[in-house]
C-alpha cells in the first residue's frame, strides 16, 4: 500500500459480540482513525455478524451502542468517515446470499475460525457462523473497497473475498474491485495476558487475559501486573520463547510509538515488575483518554445522527452496486 494515495477507498468493521478490547483497538480501530484523512473511509458495526452466535438482546443492544460511541471516542469523525450499522443497509444480506452461491463448501471448511471451533468439538455452530466469510466478502465488495485494514486473524477472510471477487468478475464480467488487506506491522495479533499462546478475544468472558476499552483502569492495571511471563528475567522480544513479555512489548510499542528495540534497551537489566508497571501506565493513560471522550459522546446525542447520516451515504453506494450485480447475473430483467 502506498501512503499518499488520496481518496482510495478503505473499508472495515468490528463485530461487537462483546465489549471492544484493547486488541480491537490496536489491531484495527486506531488504524481506521489514522487512515481517515488519507482515504475515503467506510466503517461499520457488523451487527449481523454478531448474531452468528446467540446474543442476549439487552446485552447486544448495549454493546452496539457502546461500539458506536467508542468509534467516535477513539477519533473517527463522521464528517470524514462514513459510519453505519450493517443491518441498516439491507443490501449486505442480499449480496451475502449471492456470495454464498458463489463460494464452495471446501473454501469455507478451510477458514481457520470455523476449523478451530470444529477442532474444539463445539456442537452449536450455526449455519450463519459457517457462511459468515461470505457475508464479510459482501460487506467489502458492495463498496468497491481498495483496502481493508484488519488484524491478522481476519486476513484469511479478506483473501477469500479476493478469490470470490475474481471468480465473479471472471464469470460475469468486471464487477468488483479486488481489495487488499492492510495488516499493521506491529500489533496485528495482541495475545491474551493470561495465555500468550491465544489471541486476546472479547469472547473470553471474565478472563484475566483480556482488557476492555471501557474497563476500570485499576482492573486493567491488575491484569497487566499479573500477566503471564516466563523465568528468563530479561525483557527481550522473542515471541517464540518469551511470548508474554513480547506481547507486552508489542502493546507498549503500539500505544506509545516507541520502537520495540528501543524499549528493549530501556528495560535492559530491569525487573519484570518495573517493566509491567510501565506498560500499565501507558495502557491506563490510553484507556482514561478514550473513556473520558466516551462519556462526552454518550451525552452529546451524536450517535443517532452519525448512524442516520452514515446509513444514508452507505445505502446509496450499496444500492448501485447491488443493482449492477443483479443485472450481471441475469436476475433483473426490467429496463432501468
Ligand atoms: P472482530 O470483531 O473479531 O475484530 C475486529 C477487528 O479487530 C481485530 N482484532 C485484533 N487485532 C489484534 N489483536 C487482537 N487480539 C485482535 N482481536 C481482534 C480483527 O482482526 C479485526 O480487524 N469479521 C470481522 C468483522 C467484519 C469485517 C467485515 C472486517 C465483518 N465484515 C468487513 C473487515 C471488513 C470480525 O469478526 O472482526
Amino acid at each position: 500500500m502506498e501512503s499518499a494515495e488520496k481518496r482510495k477507498r478503505m473499508l472495515s468493521g468490528i463485530k461487537p459480540s462483546g465489549q471492544l478490547t484493547l486488541g480491537n483497538y490496536i489491531g484495527a480501530l486506531r488504524n481506521f482513525v489514522r487512515y481517515q484523512d488519507d482515504y475515503e473511509m467506510i466503517v461499520f458495526i457488523a451487527n449481523l455478524h454478531c448474531i452468528t452466535v446467540y446474543q442476549d438482546p439487552q446485552e447486544l443492544k448495549k454493546n452496539l451502542r457502546d461500539a458506536v460511541a467508542l468509534y467516535l471516542a477513539c477519533g473517527l469523525d463522521p464528517q470524514r468517515a462514513t459510519i453505519f450499522l450493517q443491518s441498516d443497509v439491507l443490501e449486505h444480506a442480499q449480496l451475502g446470499f449471492i456470495m454464498n452461491c458463489n463460494s464452495y463448501q471446501g473454501e469455507l471448511n478451510r477458514m481457520t475460525q470455523y476449523k478451530d471451533k470444529v477442532a474444539k468439538g463445539e456442537t452449536n455452530i450455526t449455519v450463519g457462523l459457517y457462511t459468515y466469510p461470505c457475508l464479510m466478502a459482501a460487506d467489502i465488495l458492495l463498496y468497491d473497497a481498495d483496502y481493508v485494514p484488519v488484524g491478522e486473524d481476519q486476513k484469511q477472510h479478506v483473501e477469500l473475498t479476493r478469490d470470490l471477487a475474481q471468480r465473479f468478475n471472471h464469470r460475469y464480467g468486471d464487477t468488483f474491485r479486488v481489495p487488499e488487506p492492510v495488516v499493521p506491522q506491529v500489533g496485528a495479533r495482541i495475545m491474551s495476558l493470561s495465555d500468550p499462546s491465544k489471541k486476546m478475544s472479547k469472547s473470553d468472558k471474565g478472563d484475566k487475559g483480556c482488557i476492555y476499552l471501557l474497563e476500570d483502569v485499576r482492573s486493567a492495571r491488575k491484569k497487566i501486573m499479573s500477566a503471564v511471563t516466563d523465568m528468563e528475567a530479561c525483557v527481550r522480544f522473542d515471541p517464540q520463547d518469551q511470548p508474554g513479555i513480547s506481547n507486552l512489548l508489542t502493546i507498549m510499542s503500539s500505544l506509545s510509538g516507541e520502537p520495540i528495540e528501543q524499549l528493549v534497551q530501556r528495560f535492559a537489566g530491569k525487573g519484570y515488575g518495573e517493566f509491567k508497571s510501565a506498560v500499565a501506565d501507558v495502557v491506563c493513560a490510553q484507556l482514561s483518554e478514550i473513556q473520558a471522550r466516551y462519556q462526552q459522546v454518550i451525552q452529546s446525542g451524536m450517535i443517532e445522527q452519525t448512524l442516520q447520516q452514515g446509513s444514508e451515504q452507505a445505502r446509496r453506494l450499496a444500492r448501485r452496486k447491488l443493482d449492477k450485480v443483479q443485472r450481471k447475473i441475469g436476475m433483473e430483467f426490467r429496463k432501468k
